[in-house]
């Protein structure tokens, strides 16, 4: 099944940007530097409508790259990056695909729900669709493990008392952020449930629920610790083939703080995977 449909062998793959914040800037970047040779940018797209320009000033002086629609994005790429929204992206999903375009999806909370959905699309329109792993370590084996029996998945994510500020399920239990001198759990349960609570944990635990035994078995801890600057997450994992224990502690992007620089990184390997005839990792 084509992945792409490239217009003729000797082409570059022509890639359009959703939503122009910390990772649509950073890998816009990155494609005009490390990949001009088999990629070319040529659209943006972001509903704040100077986002996109200011992104375009950089990269064209001819011709702006920013466009006023998803539509017109679609039609001059052949993969479409989404670095939107999760409220958005499963909209955007099912538009690239009905378009037939080749789609990498960096807001994958929004799409957690529509798993089959989405690989029914991408079937019928025959193209790819691309997910990283983000801000995690060890989903390469995860995907490898679960082809065999699973007995659990657990994801423990440690960030700093600061960034649950403002977290309506915190708030309830009343929980006074600021005088933690221990580690808090602020939450144990399913991946389904964490993602409605913890919308700012939404990514990993969706990437995870994805790669692994689902949303609804995956099991979340997320815990408050004063002793964290970074924002850490690990994997335990048991199942037939051995026992995993990965541990991610990331480094915050500079453009946006909620952002792990790693997912960033994660999506540029991603494109290299794509357009360079080595692979490596499962
Ligand atoms: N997969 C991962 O590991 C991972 C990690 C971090 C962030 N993310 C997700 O990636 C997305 C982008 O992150 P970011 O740090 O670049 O955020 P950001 O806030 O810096 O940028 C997002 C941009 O998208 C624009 N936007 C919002 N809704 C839009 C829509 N419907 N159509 C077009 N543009 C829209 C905003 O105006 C903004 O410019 C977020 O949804 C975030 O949750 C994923």
């Amino acid at each position: 099944m084509p992945r792409f449909r490239f217009r003729n062998f000797m082409s570059k793959l022509r890639i359009g940007i959703v939503g122009c914040g910390a990772i649509g800037g950073s890998l816009a970047r990155s494609i005009a530097r490390d990949f001009s040779k088999r990629a070319k940018l040529v659209a943006f797209y972001d509903i704040d409508i100077q986002r996109s320009r200011r992104l375009s000033e950089i990269f064209s002086k001819n011709k702006s790259l920013a466009v006023f629609g998803l539509k017109e994005l679609i039609k001059r790429s052949d993969l479409v990056i989404e670095a939107a929204s999760s409220d958005a992206s499963w909209e955007i999903a099912k538009e690239v695909l009905a378009g037939a375009k080749a789609l990498m999806i960096m807001s994958v909370g929004g799409v957690a729900a529509h798993v089959k959905e989405i690989s029914m699309l991408a079937q019928k329109h025959k193209v790819g669709v691309y997910i990283p792993s983000g801000a995690l370590c060890g989903i390469d084996a995860v995907k490898a493990a679960s082809i065999a029996k699973v007995k659990r998945v657990i994801l423990t994510t440690y960030k700093n008392p600061v960034s649950f500020r403002g977290v309506e399920y915190v708030q309830k239990q009343k929980i006074n952020l600021n005088k933690l001198k221990e580690d808090k759990v602020l939450f144990f349960g399913s991946a389904k449930q964490a993602v409605k609570y913890f919308p700012q944990n939404i990514n990993v635990a969706a990437v995870l629920s994805m790669a692994g035994i689902g949303i609804d078995k995956t099991r979340v801890k997320i815990i408050a610790s004063p002793f964290v600057k970074r924002n850490i997450h690990e994997i335990q994992l048991d199942s037939e083939a051995g026992r995993i224990f990965s541990r991610t502690e990331n480094i915050l992007h500079p453009d946006n703080p909620k952002t792990s620089f790693l997912a960033v990184l994660s999506a540029i390997a991603v494109l290299r995977q794509i357009l360079e005839p080595v692979k490596i990792g499962t």
